[in-house]
């Protein structure tokens, strides 16, 4: 597995309103969170501009764009996305032909690409509604194939799906989770939700969590104890 230092596997997902908000949140975590998402929310509102920033105050950063266009849009969306210089970009992994477009655009740049398999919050029964009549750890797993084969550098996957990609991949490939929530703790809209502990030990390489520790009383607290578990889980 590559080596991933402890403090860089928490991704704390930036999923608020305005950049001011998120940069007070980034100031108050201070050195104990090191890599961050921005998202959807935050693109329409400065997103990109705080990724650069964030990459210029000596963060990591993981841009979920989850592209999916035609071959040649994904390709230069992607070689244009690699000029912000941040280090996770998510594309959807549903067909070979995208991947491999996203995989072209990338070039020789550093910029991990991350296919999104089946979003966290989705059931067997909105996959039904769909059209697909996978379980969603089989749709999982086979989007995780195809991203293998395109040579993606790694998935997004809830932790439930982890040990079976790991087995069906390679000790090199990536595999961040979503859907991390303490034990007790609530799950709001996501559904294939696991604690940091099992998805570290099921073989995740980085735990995505946002309203864990960006709707806490006290996020450093917040972020502290996932940082914990995780280290128990190692
Ligand atoms: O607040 P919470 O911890 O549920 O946030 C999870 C984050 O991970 C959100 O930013 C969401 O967009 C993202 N995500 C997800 N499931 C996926 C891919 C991304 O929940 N499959």
């Amino acid at each position: 597995m590559p080596h991933t230092p402890i403090k860089d596997r928490l991704i704390v997902a930036l999923d608020m309103p305005t950049v001011e908000e998120a940069q007070r949140l980034v100031a108050k975590l201070d050195d104990a969170v090191g890599f961050y998402k921005v998202g959807l929310e935050l693109l329409f509102a400065g997103g990109l501009d705080l990724a650069e920033s964030l990459k210029a105050q000596g963060k990591r950063v993981f841009l979920d764009m989850k592209l999916l266009d035609i071959g040649n849009t994904v390709e230069r969306a992607v070689s244009n996305a690699r000029e912000l210089g941040v280090d996770f970009l998510t594309v959807h992994g549903h067909d070979l032909k995208t991947l491999r477009a996203a995989v072209t655009g990338r070039g020789a740049s550093d910029l991990k690409l991350l296919a999104v398999t089946v979003m966290t919050n989705l059931t067997a029964e909105d996959l039904k509604q769909q059209g697909s009549a996978l379980a969603p750890s089989d749709l999982v797993l086979h989007r995780a194939r195809l991203a293998y084969e395109a040579g993606f550098d790694g998935v997004i996957a809830s932790g439930q799906e982890a040990a079976a990609i790991r087995a069906a991949t390679g000790p090199q490939f990536l595999i961040v989770t979503p859907g991390i929530r303490l034990p007790g703790g609530t799950t709001d809209d996501q559904e294939r939700v696991m604690t940091p502990e099992n998805a570290i030990g099921a073989g995740a390489n980085h735990i995505v969590v946002g309203r864990p520790i960006t709707q806490a009383d006290d996020p450093v607290q917040a972020a502290l104890t996932f940082h914990h578990h995780i280290r128990q889980a190692i």
